[in-house]
């Protein structure tokens, strides 16, 4: 059940273990955020040691975000948005960028994580003409998602919905079926839809890639580094525009606005890839 405030009264727990490191939390130290503890800072420090560049990376992703969600707008008309594993609200969230150029946009937000949960408020200040909305849900269970009457109460089904699911599917483990679905989200969407994906890869530096997913799995954080071609896969139903499943700094760098963080144009590219695919 969701109360007004787009906050759901989910099966799913709401409360935070600080003792444990979150990758909503590891993230946003990255980022330069506020919102970590001890134990995730521990992560994150040791997660650098092996990939020095982690926060460029970390933050030409959310640079590729915000170019993602303009491209949608702009060339693919697509005014809606669903964006899973938001992440704790930080500079340009979809919904600021979005409506900023179509006040109108509406975005339903969806993670799984009560801290992040908490920060929904945030995530909410829309426009008067837009909407925005916060489901907490898992996507391991995306029907708990494609249910939610928030969702069908925020976004037309009627018209394109961008799915965007930006760091995210490296958490699912190839047992979890992360291809079946992201087939669910999908078919719940029109023709005309699109899927936003960034993944991070082990196709650059394979030894330090494995070294940092071994300190996610010792800390309980399953970590699934794709090559280009199994990230491909994951836009299996859609046309992937170009330039394809390329790394993010190469996706679309014409759309570049200026720049939200200091990043290092010396750090080399990031070990991530980045596309977007359209709903035949
Ligand atoms: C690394 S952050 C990415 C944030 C944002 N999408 C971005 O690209 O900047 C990953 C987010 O996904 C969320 N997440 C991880 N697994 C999830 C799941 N199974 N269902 C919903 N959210 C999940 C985490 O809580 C975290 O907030």
């Amino acid at each position: 059940m969701s109360d007004s405030q787009g906050q759901t009264g989910s099966r799913l727990p709401t409360t935070i273990d600080t003792t444990k490191p979150h990758e909503a939390r590891f993230y946003d130290y990255w980022l330069g955020g506020v919102d970590h503890y001890p134990a995730d800072r521990a992560l994150a420090d040791e997660i650098a040691a092996h990939v020095p560049t982690i926060r460029n990376m970390v933050r030409n992703n959310r640079a590729f975000l915000g170019r993602a969600v303009r491209y949608a707008i702009a060339e693919l008309g697509i005014t809606q948005f669903l964006d899973i594993g938001t992440g704790l609200p930080t500079a340009r969230n979809t919904h600021e960028v979005a409506q900023e150029v179509d006040p109108s946009a509406r975005i339903v937000y969806v993670d799984k994580d009560p801290l992040v949960l908490a920060h929904a408020r945030a995530l909410m200040a829309s426009t008067r003409e837009g909407k925005t909305r916060f489901i907490h849900a898992d996507l391991h269970d995306p029907a708990s998602i494609l249910n939610d009457p928030m969702l069908t109460a925020t976004l037309d089904f009627d018209r394109p919905i961008a799915i965007t699911l930006t760091m995210i599917m490296m958490y699912f483990r190839d047992a979890d079926d992360p291809h079946g679905i992201i087939k669910q989200l999908l078919e719940a969407v029109p023709p005309g839809s699109s899927l936003t994906i960034s993944h991070p890869t082990a196709d650059f530096n394979p030894a330090a890639t494995e070294q940092a997913v071994r300190a996610c799995e010792q800390a309980g954080i399953p970590m699934v580094p794709r090559t280009r071609a199994e990230v491909e896969k994951l836009f299996a139903g859609t046309e992937i525009i170009d330039p394809g499943v390329v790394t993010l700094e190469e996706w679309h760098p014409e759309l570049a606005e200026v720049p939200l963080f200091e990043v290092d144009p010396d750090a080399g590219n990031s070990w991530i890839y980045a596309a977007i695919g359209r709903k035949l």
